[in-house]
This record gives structure tokens, sequence and C-alpha cells, in this order.
């Protein structure tokens, strides 16, 4: 989702480096033969694949064009098989989707809204299964004028209650089973692993230094260690343990109202754009209305860990990995054991984070896996023009991080984590979106999708473009591995946009066709092969669909881009997740038939029933190769 236009803006560097000054910065250190290769355009090659050459196969598959219309596409020799849909059962009490007559006691026992990230976790096929798995997918949040046919004409004041209480239903998540036989998957209704998770009815509990404390306090939890639910679930994570990671990320825009005079949230919520009044729920719940219940929004905004396997499990807010707008949170198992999670800050000028468990991954000790995330430390990333990055930790007492600021504790630390990343001199990215680390080459991809309010005062080394309306994809490489070093290096992979127009100052490899560049980078996967694949929110500002990318990483390939798959019209390409085989891809379609004026009765498409009354449906599909093996060969 891309964030409104009523947030503030971030504090920024001021800087008065130039573009040429950037690309001399960076040169200098490549050297003359990497800067022949600059001048022929070339994105970011040299050291760095080097660094991480791994010999991967080549994409082959035939890419499809550029465009947008009102249905899917998908590359020659790909099927692409809707899975579930927005209001599909996944128990066999569900109501028949009715798009007429939703509640939100249907909701809890159907697919929610805007699906995006999607986790596999594999499990033993019966008899008679060619493969078996739970799916765990992310409900980011409701687009009201789409999914429900009487909003009023005064939206948002005009939700009702009942509109309201439905939508906090489609929020959340979906843990379900799904099998295969030969090339059809399925959802397995009433499977004991199913589960909705919803903003309103799923009790959690709070961990970390924040868990408990006096500004987490609310009338309805007066511990402060319990939550009702979650919302804004956008990207997440699998982890090393089998456990499945929820972020809450613009979960500012659900509160409405007024702080009280002077209340001590007054500098925390306006970093975070509290309240940002998308929503008027807070008319008919308390908990939504800052001036009814100022301490909630400091309840949300954090890494949610759910354990698939056992429904009745409360998830846990971790409070240790901070509270921001998270992105996502994938992890990684370092050599020594210690478990890594990066994540980003999706703002316009906000941070790229990791944090590093005090604990150790032991896979024989699966109970103690599950506290990893409860204590660790926090790094927000300052990226140098040298091509290093030092991670600088988030950590109470450490420079600017003390009572004079404002921080009188750990927990105000991760509470306030923009405001402390602010004071550390962290460099303001252009919307952070995943971030991916890959253990088996030692990178880790960074989507930066956009930041069209950067101006020409505020470019930096890795943020080098002014208005930039089309992102860059960063690969930054943990010496020999180390995902817990403090000093990391960075590159660019490509920087996103038409590459035929000299003023938008994009790069990409120069084999890259006129259907295979992109803008607007936001979630992204590595297949079992270790070949990076990306997915799309804003493309559209190019003036085609939005959709799923490979892009070659290593050798003279690198920084190759081509176009594997196309949303329908008004949608983003969210979840990108391959099963362990590598031979079925899982795509999640957000939002489709969005767009300016589009409204349920008219929607830009409606895909995917293509049924006159019946609005569009958020949905996942899974894409087999024809006769079956890996994708995108
Ligand atoms: Fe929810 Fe950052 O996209
Ligand atoms: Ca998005
Ligand atoms: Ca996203």
């Amino acid at each position: 989702m891309d964030e409104r236009e009523n947030l503030p803006l971030n504090p920024c560097v001021e800087t008065q480096t130039t573009l040429e000054e950037l690309v001399s910065l960076r040169l200098s250190r490549r050297g003359l033969i990497r800067s022949a290769i600059a001048t022929a355009g070339l994105a970011g090659l040299g050291g760095m694949q080097a660094l991480a050459a791994h010999g991967l196969p080549p994409f082959r598959f035939t890419e499809i064009s550029r465009g947008v219309d009102h249905t899917h596409h998908v590359a020659a020799g790909h099927d692409a098989q809707l899975l579930i849909r927005w209001g599909d059962p996944l128990f066999s009490d569900a109501p028949a989707f009715d798009p007429h007559a939703q509640t939100a006691a249907a909701q809890r026992r159907q697919f929610g809204y805007n699906n995006d990230f999607i986790g596999y976790i594999p499990l033993v096929p019966e008899a008679g299964q060619d493969e078996r798995g739970i799916l765990c997918v992310n409900h980011e949040y409701t687009t009201s004028l789409l999914m429900l046919p009487d909003v009023g004409d005064e939206y948002p004041a005009s939700i009702t209650a009942a509109q309201g209480a439905t939508e906090r239903a489609a929020h959340g998540g979906s843990v379900f089973e799904v099998v295969r036989q030969g090339d059809q998957w399925q959802a397995v209704i009433d499977s004991p692993y199913n589960r909705r998770i919803t903003a309103d009815s799923t009790p959690m509990t709070l961990t970390g230094p924040a868990a408990g404390h006096e500004r987490l306090r609310t009338g309805d939890d007066p511990e402060g260690r319990t939550v009702a639910g979650t919302m804004n679930n956008c990207a997440g994570g699998i982890t090393p343990w089998g456990t499945y990671l929820m972020a809450e990320e613009n979960v500012n825009g659900n509160f409405m109202g007024s702080l009280p005079e002077g209340h001590r949230e007054t500098r925390n919520y306006e970093r975070f754009g509290v309240p940002g009044g998308w929503y008027a729920w807070g008319q008919h719940v308390d908990r939504y209305d800052v001036g009814k219940e100022p301490n909630e929004p400091n309840r949300f905004g954090w890494i949610v860990e759910v354990d698939p396997h056992n429904p009745q499990a409360a998830p846990r807010k971790h409070t240790a990995l901070g509270r921001f707008k998270h992105e996502g949170a994938e992890s990684v198992v370092a050599p020594n054991g210690q478990v890594v999670v990066y994540m980003g800050d999706d703002q316009r000028f906000d941070y790229v984070y990791k944090f590093i468990s005090k604990g150790r991954y032991d896979p024989a000790q699966p109970a103690a896996n599950r506290e990893l995330l409860t204590e660790g430390t926090l790094y927000v990333a300052r990226f140098d023009a040298d091509g290093t990055v030092s991670w600088l930790p988030l950590r109470h007492g450490y420079g600017p991080l003390t009572a004079a600021n404002g921080f009188h504790s750990q927990a105000d630390v991760m509470i306030e984590a923009r405001s402390a990343a602010d004071l550390l001199g962290a460099t303001p990215m252009d919307r952070p979106e995943d971030v991916e680390p890959d253990p088996r080459s030692g990178s880790v991809w960074i989507m930066l999708t956009n930041n069209y309010r950067r101006t020409e005062a505020q470019v930096d080394a890795a943020n080098p473009r002014a208005a930039n309306n089309w992102g860059q994809i960063i690969q930054l490489v943990e010496p020999e591995g180390d995902f817990t070093a403090l000093r990391s290096r960075w590159e660019f992979l490509v920087r996103c946009g038409d590459p035929k127009q000299p003023e938008v100052m994009a790069s990409w490899n120069p084999a890259t066709s006129d259907n295979g560049w992109f803008g607007s980078p936001d979630n992204c996967a590595v297949d079992p092969a270790g070949r990076l694949w990306v997915s799309t929110d804003g493309n559209s500002s190019t003036g085609a669909a939005d959709g799923l990318w490979a892009l070659s990483t290593e050798g003279t390939e690198r920084g190759t881009g081509k176009a594997f798959f196309r949303c329908p019209v008004g949608a983003e390409l969210c979840g990108p997740r391959f099963t362990p085989g590598g031979d079925t891809l899982f795509l999640a379609i957000q939002h489709p038939g969005d767009g300016d004026g589009a409204t349920f009765d008219a929607p830009s498409t409606r895909w995917p029933d293509f049924e006159d009354g019946k609005p569009p449906r958020p949905s996942i599909v899974a894409i087999r190769r024809k006769g079956g093996g890996p994708i995108g060969i």
C-alpha cells in the first residue's frame, strides 16, 4: 500500500552533494574498468558480483508484453491457477460469499481482503497428494469504496459500526492448509490448521522491552501486555523455526481524534503520522480515537509472531524489533547461530533496520527458538558514499538515546524507534519495502520503492535522484556471509524507471527489453535456485500494470529485468513465494479494480469473477510450469 498524502515529512539530512559528485565518489572506488562499464550504462557491476557469484541458472522464459488490461497475464509455458479469493470459505460453516450482505462474523470465517505477504510451511503429503503445506497470508487493509456496496455519501464519516467491524475482520491474516494433486492446488476447508487472525478478535501478547510499559496500557488492558488483534499486515516473513511473522505497517491511518493538549505522545504520534484519519472507526469504537484511548496506537506498529501449527496459540508482538511502519521481516541464521531479521520502514525518508537476537538458534531446541525474538539489539542503517553500511544500535544510553532526549528506558527507544534512528544519523531512504536476505550468497536485497518528495538538496549516495518516481534496488553484502556484521557493503543492482528517457537516470543492463524494466519495486523473493524476482506497486505511474519481473544479479546478465507476470488493472502484486521445490510460485493480487474514481459499483475491472454486480476480489494465484518443473526456466 502506498502511504497517504497527509503524512508529515520526516526530518532529512541536508546535503549539497550533486549526482555527478556521487557518481564520481562511487567510480573512484570502482576504478577505471568500472568507469568504462558505468559509461556503457550497466547497473552496479564489479566487486559485489564477484563476492556473490554462484553461477545461477539463466532466465530463459519468453517475457510478456508491457501494458495494462482487465486481467492477468503470465509468461508462455506457465499456468496461473486461481487458488483463493477474498470471501472464499476457510471453514464449512462460513456463509457463501455475498458482497451485498457482508458481516464481521462471516468475514472471520472467510479469506480476508487485500492479500499481501504469503508464507509457505511444508507439511508431509498424505496418500494421494503430491504436495501439502500451510499457507500464511497477510490481509493488509480495506479499500472500503471497492469492498463495501454502500459506504454512504460522506465516507469515511458515514461508515457504519457494522461496516467498520466487517473491515476490521478483513484485516490480519489467514492461515490455512493447501494441497496439490497434479497441477491443481486447493485450500483445505476445515483443516485443523485453518485460522483467521483479525484486528479485533485475536488476543495477542506483548513481549520484550516495551511489554507492560505504562505507554502501552489502556482501559481494556491496564497491564499493557495483551492486545486484541493486529492490523495493516503488509509483508512479513517465515522464521528458520517455521513461525509466521506479520509486519504491522500503516496502522496510523486507522486512528482519529485529538490527543489531549500537551500529551506525552505528541512527538511520538507526529513522527508516526497518528492520527491518520483515513478511516472513521473511532466514531464507534473508542480504541481508534486517540482522544479517548491515547495509548492505543503504541500497541500497533510491531512485528507479530504466529505459530502456524497451532491455531489456539496467541500470537506475540515482539517489541524488541521496534515500532515503525514495518514492511516485512525476513530472517536468517548467522554463522554463529544468532538470528538476524531485516526490516524496512515504508515511508519516504525512513530507514532500513536489522535486529540481531541475543540467543542462538538451535534446531534441537524448538521451544527456545521461539524466544529468540524477545531479546536482542535493533540496528538502523547508515549508507555511506564509500560503499559501506554502518549499523547503529538503538540501545538506551547509546549516544543521544538518553533521558535528555526523551528516552528514559529501552521501552521508550523501541516505542519511538523512528525518533531514535533520527538522532543516530541513519540514512533517510526512498521508502524501504522488502529487505530479503539470501543465506546462500550473503547478499541482502533491498527494495526502495520511490520518493517523489526528495529534492535535489536531499539526494545522497544511496538515494541519488530527486523526485524519484521509480525507486532503486540495493544489494547489501554482509562480509563473508556474517549477517551479524556491523559494517556491510552496498551497491546498486538497478535504478528503476525507463532507461530510454535520459532524464530518468535509470540504470539497467542494456540487454533489458522495453518490457523488462519497471518502476516501484515492492516485494521480492529469491527462488530455490538463488535467482531474484521482484514485484511492483506503482509501476502504473509508468503507464503499465504492476507485476513480477525476473531480475538477474550476476555475470554479464546482471541488472537485466524480464517481465514474467502482469496484474489486472488497478492491482499491485505482493507476496511472491516459491515452494521449496521451486515448481510453484504463489502470488498475491492486491486491490484489483482500484483506481481514480473506482467504486463497488464501478470498479476498473471485475477480476477474477467478471460477473455483473460482483466486485473485484483480491486473490492468490498459483503459478505452475506446464508439465511441471522449475518456474521461469
Ligand atoms: Fe504495504 Fe509498504 O506496502
Ligand atoms: Ca505495497
Ligand atoms: Ca509492500
